[in-house]
C-alpha cells in the first residue's frame, strides 16, 4: 500500500469498491482542495481559452473529432476551469461548462474576466445533468468527469438525453491499458504489476479520518464501446495520441519515457443515432 503526500490531508492508496454518493462525496471536496494547484500547474500549458485532449498536448484544432462547432449548442463535462469551452466560444460555438467542484468554477470565471471570452458555467454532476431532452448539438470531456463517476451507465445515458438525435459526444480518459502499470512516470512505470480487467477502483484514503478523499474508475476498452452502444451511440473513433516528438513535459504519470511505448490517453468519438 502506497502513501501520498499531497497539499491536503496525508492518504493512503488502495484499490476498494466505491459507489456513485461515496464517488462523489469524495471527488467534489478533493477538486475543491486540488484547483488552485491545478490551474497554477496545468493552467499555462492548457491555455486560458485552448482545447487540448490530454497531456500529449493533442488540440482540437489539430484533432477536429467534434466537427465545426459554429453556431452549435455544446456542453463539457467536468470542465475544470473551462479552457476547453472557451476556445469552442472562440470558435463560433455556444459552449456551458458543468464541473461538480466550485473552486474550479471560480478558476473559469477569472479566466472568463481576463479574457472576455464568457463561458456560463453549472456547479452539478455528470450523472444527473440539470437540462431538458435534446438540449445540445455536442457534449464533450476533456479528462473531465467520466472516470470519476462510479454510475458510469448513467453518466452515459444522461449525455444521449441532453444530446439532440445525430448529435456528437467525444471524451478523453486515462488510456485503459494504463491501469495494468504504476502511475509512475519513470521506468518503474513500464512494468505491468496489475490485472487490466481489475475494474476494482483506484481510492485514497485520508489516513487521519479513515474517509474516503478520492476515487477513480476504471473500465476497459471493451466496456467502453458496451457502454456507448448500450445507450444508442455510433462509435466513429478511438484516437492513441502519440508522444510528440518534442515534448518533455510531465504530467502525473504521464512522461516522455512511458508515452514513447505505451498509450496514455485514449479519445472516443461517437454519433447518437438519430431517432
Ligand atoms: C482532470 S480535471 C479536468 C478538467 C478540465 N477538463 C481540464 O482539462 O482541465 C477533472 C474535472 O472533473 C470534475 N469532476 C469530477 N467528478 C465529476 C462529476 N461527477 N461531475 C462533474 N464533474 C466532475 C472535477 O471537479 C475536475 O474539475
Amino acid at each position: 500500500m502506497e502513501t501520498i503526500e499531497t497539499t491536503g490531508p496525508i492518504v493512503r492508496a488502495e484499490r476498494r469498491t466505491v459507489g456513485e454518493a461515496e464517488s462523489r462525496r469524495a471527488n467534489g471536496p478533493d477538486w475543491d482542495r486540488y484547483a488552485d494547484e491545478y490551474q497554477a500547474t496545468h493552467g499555462p500549458f492548457l491555455g486560458e481559452a485552448g482545447f487540448v485532449w490530454g497531456p500529449e498536448g493533442l488540440t482540437e484544432s489539430d484533432l477536429g473529432i467534434l466537427g465545426d462547432v459554429g453556431g452549435k449548442d455544446v456542453l463539457e463535462l467536468g470542465s475544470g476551469a473551462c479552457q476547453c469551452s472557451r476556445w469552442v466560444n472562440t470558435q463560433g460555438g455556444q459552449a456551458i461548462g458543468l464541473d461538480l467542484s466550485g473552486r474550479q468554477l471560480q478558476h473559469s470565471r477569472r479566466l472568463d474576466e481576463h479574457t472576455g471570452v464568457v463561458v456560463p458555467a453549472v456547479q452539478a454532476t455528470a450523472t444527473d445533468l440539470p437540462f431538458a431532452d435534446d438540449s445540445f448539438d455536442i457534449v464533450f470531456c476533456s479528462f473531465g468527469a467520466l472516470q470519476f463517476v462510479s454510475d458510469i451507465a448513467h453518466a452515459i445515458a444522461e449525455t444521449a438525453r441532453v444530446l439532440r438525435p445525430g448529435g456528437r459526444f467525444a471524451f478523453s480518459i486515462t488510456h485503459p491499458t494504463r491501469w495494468m502499470f504504476p502511475d509512475d512516470p519513470g521506468p518503474e512505470g513500464l512494468i505491468a504489476a496489475q490485472s487490466y480487467w481489475d475494474r476494482t477502483p483506484y481510492v485514497e484514503v485520508d489516513d487521519e479520518t479513515g474517509e474516503v478523499s478520492y476515487v477513480e474508475h476504471h473500465r476497459t476498452l471493451g466496456d467502453w464501446v458496451s457502454l456507448l452502444a448500450g445507450a444508442g451511440f455510433r462509435i466513429t473513433d478511438l484516437v492513441e495520441p502519440e508522444w510528440p516528438e518534442d515534448h518533455e513535459r510531465v504530467w502525473g504519470g504521464w512522461s516522455r519515457t512511458r508515452g514513447l511505448l505505451t498509450p496514455g490517453t485514449a479519445i472516443f468519438g461517437a454519433d447518437l443515432a438519430r431517432s
